[in-house]
């Protein structure tokens, strides 16, 4: 089996890999990444062949097509939910996985690609896919055009099995390099690992489904064994407080600290985000296996004895 996996230096790609390179030993693996957001240390044990260039690149995509790879995993994408330049966003998250389809298309390689819960916005919770899709920002209407172009895709084109997955907050281990887009979870520890008080955008209420990195790999994995087509949502189904994030954290550090609230200066802002998996698991033969309570102690664990916490801007 050859398996592409776009964006593999980053923070969902590199653990898919590594995943990938334990459980599967006898694929062969290439990662594909421009290193603009993704960090070399991430691939320090991947054994396969790293290609370095953008997706946005026709020599990248002729690279990838001459490798007629049995499964793309796409992950590489600009995931900066504040940048404003939308036809960057555009041009990087939709053009170039149309690029990708092509590929697909030609050398019959089933695709699983990142979408986002990012496309439902403000959308009453649950957030069941097909309905109230009306992202809040240029990064989730992205997604949201990257997921309307792979349904006209499915369509015509039966035979090749297409599957999004839309992450809600995914936390866990190599996303260090993410700067204010890692997971709050990583922030909050680090604050507190420094001796600071965590802060958090008054009154720490706001929910979201926090989803552990290695229930995502096991997403992937799943969807493309399933054969299928189709768009999913990838959370727990639980939404979490981000005061309930701290609790957690503040248990697995045995640590009194209190919290320091500030005001929220984002307009755009997900106040309120719960994954339904009704069709998930239909789809993918797939449920999430981590809640805070057991992702986040092992985490905190992680960082403590992997990171240079020191050195990270929180
Ligand atoms: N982490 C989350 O909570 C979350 C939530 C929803 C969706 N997603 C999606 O999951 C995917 C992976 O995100 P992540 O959190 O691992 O972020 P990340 O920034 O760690 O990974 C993205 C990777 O893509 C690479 N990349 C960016 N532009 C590229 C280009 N033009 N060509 C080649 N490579 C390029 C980056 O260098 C990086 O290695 C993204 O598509 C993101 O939109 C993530």
């Amino acid at each position: 089996m050859r398996a592409v996996i776009t964006g593999g230096a980053g923070f969902i790609g590199s653990n898919l890999i590594l995943e990938l390179q334990k459980r599967f030993p006898d694929w062969e693996l290439f990662v594909v990444d421009d290193f603009s957001s993704g960090n070399f240390k991430n691939l320090r044990t991947f054994n396969g062949e790293v290609i370095t260039g953008s997706i946005t690149e026709e020599k990248t995509i002729q690279k990838i097509e001459k490798l007629k790879p049995d499964v793309i995993f796409h992950q590489g994408a600009i995931v900066d939910t504040t940048l404003t330049d939308q036809r960057r966003m555009m041009e990087v998250n939709c053009e170039a996985f149309k690029e990708l389809l092509e590929v697909a298309r030609k050398s019959r390689s089933a695709v699983v690609y990142a979408s986002s819960g990012a496309v439902y916005g403000n959308t009453e919770p649950p957030m069941v896919v097909g309905k109230g899709e009306l992202p809040e920002n240029v990064y989730g209407y992205s997604k949201l055009a990257m997921d309307r172009y792979a349904r006209k895709f499915m369509k015509e084109n039966p035979t090749v099995p297409v599957v999004g997955l839309r992450y809600f907050n995914v936390y866990g281990p190599r996303e260090e390099h993410k700067g204010k887009m890692a997971s709050m979870v990583l922030q909050l520890t680090v604050q507190i690992l420094k001796g600071k008080r965590p802060r958090l955008f008054k009154w720490g209420e706001q929910k979201r489904d926090f989803v552990y990195v290695k229930d995502c790999v096991e997403a992937n994995i799943k969807a493309f064994e399933s054969g299928k087509s189709g768009i999913v949502n990838v959370g727990t189904g639980n939404a979490r407080s981000f005061n309930e994030v701290v609790e957690t954290i503040k248990k697995a550090l045995r640590t009194d600290v209190e919290v320091e609230y500030f005001d929220n200066p984002y307009k755009f802002y997900q106040n309120f985000t719960q994954a339904d998996l009704t069709h998930t698991k239909e789809l993918l033969n797939w449920t999430p296996q981590t809640q805070i309570e057991e992702g986040i102690p092992e985490y905190v664990n992680w960082i403590k004895e992997n990171v240079d916490w020191e050195e990270l801007p929180y």
